[in-house]
């Protein structure tokens, strides 16, 4: 058995330029509600797994967050979202430029022991060459690998998401995802939902916004509540303990 992580995952921060409320939503004073949580914690990594700022990959949103990071003392790494631009989150965190493939941020990690990639499907889609790096990493690595990406790569049960905002090509990248033997733990953002699926032997996690959690039943967009949450995952290699966390600052909307 490999060595116990504990990794948080944040994700839907959607940071604003300024203090202002973001969505209806007092995006900062959310993020840190839980980063303070997170803080006091003994982590091996944090993951932001994208839409870190509010709209369109805001430069001072981005600088903000550096600077509310500034403290934690383990490595952080970084997903695209829809809302992230890659040239601006480049310059402020100082991104490895060998993960910079042309447009596209992707990238492999060990945390401690344990193998993780990363995708980049900021443009909605998951271009054809992550599919291929993808296997390839599979193929190459014969260990367990954590997958992390942006939108989640099925339908998840979710009617609003599902039908306006699902990953274009959301069924080629379950056919390539579904085929990989040693990635059976995926976790996603974009959803606005605490949910698990699974599908095809894959475990595919559902992490909760900083910002506002969705209503999954309904066709419109309706706000469930704006509890900031996000999630824990213990892995040994062998098991996985995952949980997801409120912090209740609003009893109601
Ligand atoms: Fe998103």
């Amino acid at each position: 058995m490999k060595q116990l992580i504990r990794i948080a995952q944040l994700t839907d921060m959607h940071i604003g330029e300024t203090d202002e409320d973001v969505y209806g939503s007092p995006v900062r004073m959310q993020f840190l509600s839980a980063l303070n949580k997170l803080k006091k914690q003994n982590l091996d990594a944090l993951i932001l797994s994208g839409d870190l700022a509010a709209n369109a990959g805001e430069y001072n949103s981005y600088v903000w967050i550096k600077e509310q990071l500034k403290e934690l003392t383990c490595p952080i790494y970084i997903c695209l979202g829809n809302h992230d631009r890659l040239e601006n989150l480049k310059q402020v965190f100082n991104l490895n430029l060998e993960n910079c493939h042309e447009d596209d941020y992707y990238f492999k990690t060990k945390i401690k022991e344990h193998l993780c990639l990363f995708l980049d499907t900021s443009p909605y889609f998951l271009s054809n060459q992550q599919m291929e790096w993808l296997k390839q990493q599979s193929i190459e690595n014969k260990e367990e690998i954590l997958l992390f990406m942006h939108h989640p790569p099925l339908y998840c049960g979710c009617t609003f998401m599902d039908e306006k905002y699902p990953l274009k090509n959301i069924s080629d990248v379950w056919s390539v995802i579904k085929e990989l033997k040693n990635v059976n733990y995926i976790f996603c953002g974009h959803y606005h939902t605490e949910r698990t699926i699974i599908k095809d032997g894959k475990n595919v996690f559902l992490t909760p916004s900083t910002m506002a959690q969705f209503d999954n039943q309904t066709s419109e967009i309706t706000i469930l509540h704006r509890n900031p949450s996000w999630r824990i995952i213990e892995w040994d290699g062998e098991t996985l303990r995952t949980s997801v966390e409120y912090f209740f600052l609003f009893t109601s909307l």
